[in-house]
């Protein structure tokens, strides 16, 4: 069966890192073990500056129709200014919600080669592997009513509102459980039950979910604690469960402990098994165009994209090891070289993880 990728390259080291991917999923399609065929759109600042829409009528037509989307990241200075609506950064929520992709797993591994290059000491970080699951359709990301008011005395009032509906909390409560069975059966559920409602609501849901997954030992942590416990032990996390901002933050944190924001990829799933899979940092505008970002984020999502959505698990794990093998070689993009190593290039590194599954 051949599959329907699609690729959106999006802003700023998007088309970089992408190409890189590329290259990795192309060897798999040259030797027959990946029938698969590509579909290119815009998204982001890209598709507002090509079809005048950050999400364009074509990319939705074409994500519709396609088993696995493939991003590579949005946003720029250039486009900071624009209504709301216009920005990149609408276009990406609206995919995600569009295609109903509520589940956005983000894994932090260490691998042992890279424990030098994380910026916490070796013995608190080494053997680390976490997975974030970060509810993503919901939340104060999408809660209404939001906007800019102008109250009685003059002055403006900016407000947004933090939602969850029982059935939202479920389904990525399910999701967590469900990760949490098929690794260390520990789950941490972050939120902030002390001050809001919402965690309220949160926490009671996440508890009756887990009644049905004994196996699971299931503990709750405030967000503020969980910030720090992520740099002072990281290692007592299996599975961390967490609303959309949250998760947005605590992942970006989590990136830190792998080295670099540049190691870390995730899968955005649904209900069904299409997904879209990206690296969970942004488009670094700030080294954009210098051939210079770490593509392993992105090749790590297009081989969470063969687990996940194209069921080739055993792929997946060959991409894995081709990794692991070009960090033995101590072949290092800038954001993770430490001295004693040799500094490669975006399509260097990508080059490199090609000829490690060969
Ligand atoms: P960022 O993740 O783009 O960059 C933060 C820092 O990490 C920068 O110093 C950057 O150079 C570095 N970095 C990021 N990815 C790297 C890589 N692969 N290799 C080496 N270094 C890397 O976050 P930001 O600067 O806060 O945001 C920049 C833009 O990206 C904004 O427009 C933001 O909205 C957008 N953004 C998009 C996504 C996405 O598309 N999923 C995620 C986060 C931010
Ligand atoms: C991410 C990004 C996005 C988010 C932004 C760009 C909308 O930070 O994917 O982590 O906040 O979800
Ligand atoms: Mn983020």
């Amino acid at each position: 069966m051949t599959h329907k990728i699609l690729i959106l390259p999006g802003d700023g080291i998007g088309p970089e890192i992408i190409a890189e991917a590329v290259k990795v999923l192309d060897v798999f399609r040259a030797e027959g073990s990946l029938q698969a065929e590509y579909e290119y759109a815009h998204l982001g600042g890209a598709g507002y500056d090509a079809a005048g829409h950050p999400y364009p009528e074509e990319t939705r037509k074409l994500a519709s129709e396609s088993d696995a989307i493939l991003l590579g990241a949005v946003g720029g200075p250039q486009y900071d200014t624009l209504p709301r609506e216009f920005r990149p950064e609408k276009g990406l929520l609206t995919i995600r919600t569009d295609l109903g992709l509520f589940a956005n797993l983000r894994p932090a591994i260490l691998y042992d080669e890279l424990a030098d290059a994380s910026t916490l000491k070796n013995e608190v970080v080494a053997g680390l592997d976490l997975m974030i699951v970060r509810e993503l359709n919901h939340g104060i990301y999408f809660g209404q009513p939001r906007g800019i008011r102008v109250l009685e005395n003059g002055e403006r009032q900016g407000y947004n509102t933090a939602t969850y509906s029982e059935s939202q909390i479920e389904r990525i409560a399910r999701v967590a459980f469900a990760t949490a069975m098929k690794r260390n059966k520990r789950l941490c559920s972050v939120d902030k039950y002390n001050v809001l409602e919402v965690s309220e609501l949160w926490r009671e849901v996440v508890c009756r979910v887990g009644q049905a997954f004994p196996e699971v030992e299931l503990s709750h942590m405030y967000i503020d604690n969980a910030a720090m416990q992520l740099i002072r032990a990281p290692k007592q996390f299996d599975v961390i469960v967490t609303s959309n901002m949250f998760g947005d933050i605590l992942s970006d944190e989590a990136a830190m402990l792998t080295g670099s924001i540049g190691m870390l990829p995730s899968a955005s799933l649904n209900a069904s098994a299409v997904g879209m899979y990206e690296p969970s940092h942004g488009s670094a505008p700030d080294i954009a165009g210098q051939g210079i970002a770490n593509p392993l984020a992105t090749i790590l999502s297009a081989a969470m994209m063969l687990r996940y959505s194209l069921q080739l698990p055993e792929l997946a794990a060959r991409i894995e090891a081709a990794v692991e093998a070009v960090l033995r070689q101590k072949l290092r993009t800038a954001d993770i070289y430490v001295s004693g190593c040799e500094k490669v290039s975006t399509a260097q590194m990508g080059s490199a993880v090609m000829a490690a599954l060969k």
